[in-house]
């Protein structure tokens, strides 16, 4: 199993767009439109590969230079509750860190808000509503701010 950065518009990243289909759209009756894919070149990939297949994947969108927000969590389901989630998020947080991001954002439906605490996200915020689901916002440092 490894931790990769997936290039936009590679064969991997075709994948991450499969697997969100099949596990963050179908299930609600909902399919991708370009609209939800709009931007998505000057976004981060990253996925965790199993033997060359894709099994979990996250989107990362730089909101300025030191704040991130992640998106698009998933994880195959016969993949789940082995650690992978986990380890997918915190090598993405240490490469953030390496490129000077401080801080992660993120809006959790609200099934996902446990997972996200046991990694250290704090939830911020009224509970809104997304893709027809209840969401919150949760936070979590990652290094500390530079002072000026
Ligand atoms: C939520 C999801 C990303 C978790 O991935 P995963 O690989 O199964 O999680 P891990 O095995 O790495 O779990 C890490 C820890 O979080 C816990 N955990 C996992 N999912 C959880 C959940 N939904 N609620 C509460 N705790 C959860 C695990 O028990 C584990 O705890 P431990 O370290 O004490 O053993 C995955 O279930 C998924 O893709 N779900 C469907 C899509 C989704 O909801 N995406 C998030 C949208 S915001």
């Amino acid at each position: 199993m490894t931790f990769a950065e997936i290039e936009f518009n590679s064969d991997l990243y075709a994948a991450t767009l499969k697997l969100r289909d099949e596990v963050l759209r179908a299930p609600l009756g909902l399919r991708f439109s370009g609209e939800d894919l709009a931007g998505e070149e000057r976004e981060l990939h990253f996925g965790m590969v199993d033997d060359g297949a894709l099994v979990a994947c996250l989107v990362i969108k730089p909101l300025g230079d030191t704040r991130a927000k992640l998106r698009q969590m998933a994880v195959a389901d016969t993949h789940r509750g082995k650690g992978l989630g986990r380890q997918l998020v915190c090598n993405t947080e240490e490469v953030l860190r390496a490129k000077g991001f401080t801080a992660i954002e993120l809006s959790a439906r609200e099934t996902a808000i446990g997972f996200y605490k046991k990694l250290g996200y704090a939830e911020t915020g009224a509970p809104f509503e997304e893709v027809g689901i209840a969401h919150r916002t949760m936070v979590k440092q990652i290094a500390r701010p530079k002072t000026a």
